[in-house]
């Protein structure tokens, strides 16, 4: 058997690791949430979620898949036989339930990056968005047939998917993360600073963006409640944590790997990103409310809006450049998008190799045509309500269900003193025994307060108003067929029985 695929420099891995956080959410999510959040002062819980849940469910993640050599399944099927089909949900959820519409939305994003070229949106870009782009039907039944700019668009970005996955990690995702990350961000900063230039920009980030307050953040109060919940699931989407993402990632590191330190810096590097991008989302809309005469708050629109019809009226408003400055604006989020896409198809691909010991090349392109199956149903004229019912369900459950397994995992089955150990053992810098505590306590507790509050909100009032029938369809049905799919998985026999899940010689070594 081929030794496993090892990344070809520690940046490598590094900036493959923030490509896969750095996506869509970065830019046009976390905008909105911290806007719709306070602002200024959603900040403060979303730092304070970064280092009590972010910082070291990274670290357990690149601990467990380094020390495992391992994706998802076999990594946790090496910890407790039983815990196979958890494994396996991981991957399955990243792949069925974002990557097929994440990358319909990267389609939204070629399309929209064509409409700049020659600003085809026209003045009317609430209207163009819905009725002219998405053409969207009455509700989530109504499928109403394909949308083929869209559809176009999807396909396109699984081709590029399968072009860079198909090949060995560190030919395909290593080289397109070193190609992309930096263009990623020379583009960002010049979008930042065009935009703070802008008249009205400054005002907008000093007043609604980087403004304080105690206030909104009390836990006394419903609404501070909930400002912490959006900081914790943002944390979680944003940094790709609970997909067994980062476990394949890190299954790829050579033998002496900086576990700690690399944890640290991607979850830096990611919400810094976030930060930084949200000054030049804030400040154009900002000279936009200004041109327009209207308060700020009234130039902004929720989630996928914010993107795609707040921006292109923005970019309209612009004195000079504006082709240039919304191609510039749409490619950032294409490549954002792409190199998230890609982490979520290497989670499956990895570990579909790893159990049945098949070709990559087979794998990744199997795995691309249902890809593309699955995607269709995003594109038709109902693909707006469901990638919304699905993005809900999966943020609210599977990915928080994901954080709390992993924690009980590690910090009780395994023993966070062992995992310790290990990171010990092959990195210079120490993990706090702290980082014990916030496994084994504070993250599972957290995380089962968020998901109990959303269980909580789910069964007072249908989500969005949407028909029950569809939630539980959609929604709920994502849920179950990736758990049916897990189980089904992990009961096929390891091939023939010839492999178990015991570590090759290699990777016995490596094991503290
Ligand atoms: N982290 C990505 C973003 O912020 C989204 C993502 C989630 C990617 C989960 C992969 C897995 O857009």
């Amino acid at each position: 058997m081929q030794g496993r695929s090892v990344w070809g420099s520690k940046l490598g891995f590094l900036l493959a690791a923030v490509g896969s956080a750095v996506g869509l959410g970065n830019v046009w999510r976390f905008s909105y949430v911290s806007y719709s959040n306070g602002g200024g002062a959603f900040l403060v819980p979303y730092i304070v979620a970064m280092l009590t849940v972010g910082i070291p469910l990274m670290i357990l993640e690149y601990g467990l898949g380094h020390r495992e050599k391992a994706s998802p399944p076999l990594a946790f099927a090496r910890i407790h036989h039983l815990w196979e089909p958890f494994g396996w949900w991981m991957p399955i959820v990243a792949f069925f339930g974002i990557n097929l519409f994440y990358a319909v939305i990267i389609g939204w994003c070629f399309n929209y990056f064509l409409f700049a070229l020659d600003l085809g949106w026209g003045l009317e870009t609430e209207a163009f968005f819905k009725e002219h782009f998405l053409k969207v039907s009455s509700g989530p039944f109504a499928f109403e047939g394909i949308r083929w700019p869209i559809f176009i668009g999807a396909m396109f970005t699984w081709v590029i998917c399968w072009f860079i996955c198909f090949k060995e990690i560190r030919h395909g995702i290593e080289k397109a993360s070193l190609l992309f990350m930096p263009v990623l961000l020379v583009m960002t900063i010049i979008l930042v600073v065009w935009s703070l230039r802008l008249d009205g920009a400054m005002d907008a980030v000093r007043d609604h963006y980087l403004r304080f307050e105690w206030s909104a953040i009390s836990l006394r109060t419903a609404a501070g409640r909930s400002v912490w919940i959006a900081a914790f699931g943002q944390i979680f989407f944003t940094l790709s944590l609970g997909f067994g993402i980062m476990i394949t990632y890190a299954s790829y590191l050579p033998k002496k790997s900086d576990i700690t330190s690399n944890a640290i810096i991607t979850c830096l590097i990611d919400c810094f990103y976030s930060i930084f991008a949200g000054l030049a989302v804030f400040g154009t809309i900002g000279y936009m409310a200004q041109a327009k005469g209207v308060e700020f708050g009234e130039a902004i629109a929720a989630g996928p809006g914010l993107a795609f019809v707040v921006y292109p009226e923005a970019i309209n408003q612009l004195p000079a450049g504006n082709r240039t400055f919304g191609a510039l604006f749409f490619l950032v989020l294409i490549i954002a998008g792409i190199s998230s896409a890609i982490s979520l198809t290497e989670a499956f691909t990895c570990s579909v190799c790893d159990k049945f010991n098949v070709s990559r090349k087979k794998t990744v392109s199997w795995l691309c045509v249902i890809g593309m199956g699955g995607s269709v149903i995003f594109t038709t004229h109902a693909g707006l309500y469901l990638l919304d019912i699905v993005d809900h369900f999966v943020n609210s459950y599977a990915l928080i269900l994901g954080g709390i397994l992993e924690c009980v995992l590690v910090g009780w089955l395994l023993k966070t003193s062992k995992m310790r150990k290990h990171i010990h053992a092959v990195s210079g810098r120490r993990v706090w025994p702290l980082w014990d505590i916030a496994i084994r306590f504070v993250v599972p507790v957290v995380l089962m307060s968020i998901l109990l509050g959303s269980l909580y909100q789910e069964f007072s009032s249908a989500y969005e108003g949407y028909p029950v029938g569809a939630l539980l369809l959609f929604g709920g049905g994502t849920l179950a067929l990736s758990r049916l799919g897990a189980f089904v998985l992990s009961h096929v026999a390891w091939p023939y029985q010839k492999r178990t899940h015991a570590h090759t010689p290699d990777e016995e070594t490596l094991l503290t």
